[in-house]
């Protein structure tokens, strides 16, 4: 999400608004007691009291700083999750009062699902302050007023520039696009089909190995997910940035790519649909300097053990992994399917102390967030990462396809996965530059792969 205005700002429009409230409490309350008239005091409090919040003074900075980087008319595409409307305009939102309200009672807006107690752990994280919660429900609660138009804060910098065009790029012009020869056709009566569809990356395209600053894919419908051999891409997730220091290599052509993409739609009808992706690839400028050499991993619980007995509501399976030198811990990402339920990654180090790294009380399919660490986790050789998994194969999950059946591992949406992705990157320091020859042992060929460091028990 953009953070676009510091809450503490908006706290003080807030203070601001309250004291003006009480100026305009003290006014009468003075002028009637100075001529003793209790019984007209007492009538009048309650309308000026009356401060059910308005739009324009209390919810629309509120929307500005947590709703509208998406909720917008060219809102952030997140991997095919786009917001169905716009929420920055009183006639934007008026309509939509109660919805927002019920989407923010039960927690389904903003979109982030790491555990309350971890709010300011992880970038980009999306949570709202209880007392901007209790402003948006009472304010679809009392009458969804407008208010002055000029208490409206301005629409921040950010929010504007976050708007594009449908076939624009939210990073800027790629490097390089990548995109399939031809669409991918579904038929009316498909649901969930998994494909792979290769490619080609020519040597004109991309003479030389190159280090991948950002990826974004821009993809048609029906695209569950894309996992691809230039970073995969999935509901909810944004483009990808590698910060500065940070890189991961690109290798040249002539190749081919294969991206293994998952598509997901309701079966009907007249519901045939036809589409293709774009990958768009930025690369670092020459002269930048790559400290950290970025590799990415998964926790995989063995498949052939994933076995959910019907009915059952809350179907566990835990798997650890012990860190065979020192590394820093960047993020995570878990990756259930409908029957997802939590997740939780837990660390014990060397020492013996025990910390929750990551907990996802309620896993939403939907959203498939990656939360990177603000501050990398340390984890010293010898630490121990346990990886745990709940799954809900009752009938009270309501996105549950069919509760009477046992599910096993598998890639379609009606069987489940068990993958915990994670990035960590060893400590040893690098020092490349952009534009020089590679080092010896990043060559092609040569692929340094952290994977080898992680072992399962
Ligand atoms: C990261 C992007 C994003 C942000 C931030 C976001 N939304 Fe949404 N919103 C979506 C998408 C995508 C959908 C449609 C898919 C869905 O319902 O999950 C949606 C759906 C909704 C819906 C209708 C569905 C429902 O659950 O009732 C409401 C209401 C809503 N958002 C309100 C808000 C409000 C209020 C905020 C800010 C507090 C917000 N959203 C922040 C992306 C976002």
């Amino acid at each position: 999400m953009l953070r676009v205005i510091p809450t503490s700002v908006v706290r003080i429009a807030r203070l601001i608004a309250l004291a003006f409230i009480a100026q305009a409490m003290v006014g009468p309350l003075d002028a009637q007691d100075a001529q003793g008239v209790r019984v007209v005091v007492a009538d009048q409090i309650p309308a000026v009291t009356h401060d059910a919040p308005t739009f324009y003074a209390d919810v629309l900075p509120i929307l500005h700083e947590n709703c509208v980087s998406c909720h917008q008319p060219a809102g952030l595409n997140m991997g095919g999750n786009v917001a169905p409307f716009s929420l920055m305009t009183y006639e934007d939102a008026r309509p939509r009062a109660r919805r927002i309200a019920s989407a923010i009672r039960e927690g389904r807006m903003p979109p982030w699902s790491a555990a309350e107690w971890q709010h300011g752990m992880f970038k980009g994280d999306r949570y709202l302050e209880d007392d901007e919660k209790t402003t948006l429900i009472a304010w679809a609660e009392e009458g969804a007023s407008a208010g002055d138009p000029e208490d409206a804060p301005p629409v921040p910098e950010a929010v504007l520039s976050a708007s594009i065009g449908a076939n624009d790029w939210f990073l800027g012009e790629p490097d390089l696009v990548l995109e399939f020869d031809e669409q991918y056709c579904m038929d009316d009566d498909v649901r969930d089909i998994y494909v792979n569809i290769p490619v080609q990356l020519t040597e004109d395209m991309l003479p030389e190995d190159r280090w991948i600053q950002s990826i974004e894919y821009r993809n048609g419908p029906a695209v569950h997910h894309i996992i691809g051999g230039v970073g995969g891409l999935v509901p909810g997730a944004k483009p990808r940035i590698y910060e500065e220091g940070y890189g991961r290599l690109l290798r040249s052509g002539p190749r081919e790519i294969m991206f293994n993409m998952h598509y997901n739609k309701e079966p009907g009808p007249g519901t045939a649909v036809c589409s293709n992706i774009k990958a768009g690839i930025t690369f670092k400028k020459d002269g930048d300097v790559i400290r950290h050499v970025t590799g990415g991993d998964q926790l995989w619980m063995n498949p052939a053990s994933l076995l959910i007995p019907a009915g059952d509501p809350s179907y566990s399976k835990s798997i650890e992994y012990e860190f065979e030198e020192d590394v820093e811990i960047l993020s995570f990402m878990p990756h259930m399917h409908l029957r997802g339920k939590a997740a939780l990654y837990e660390i014990t180090y060397p020492d013996g102390r025990h910390e929750t790294l990551l907990h996802v009380p309620k896993y939403e399919f939907n959203w498939q967030h990656s939360y990177a660490f603000r501050e990398p986790v340390f984890a010293p050789k010898g630490s121990a990462l346990r990886f745990t998994l709940w799954w809900d194969n009752s009938e009270d999950n309501p996105n549950n396809p069919d509760p009477s059946v046992d599910v096993r591992w598998g890639r379609p949406t009606h069987a489940e996965m068990s993958q915990g992705y994670m990035n960590f990157q060893t400590l040893d320091e690098r020092h490349i530059v952009v534009g020089d020859p590679l080092p010896e042992d990043l060559r092609s060929g040569s692929d340094e792969d952290p994977r080898s460091r992680v072992r399962g028990r």
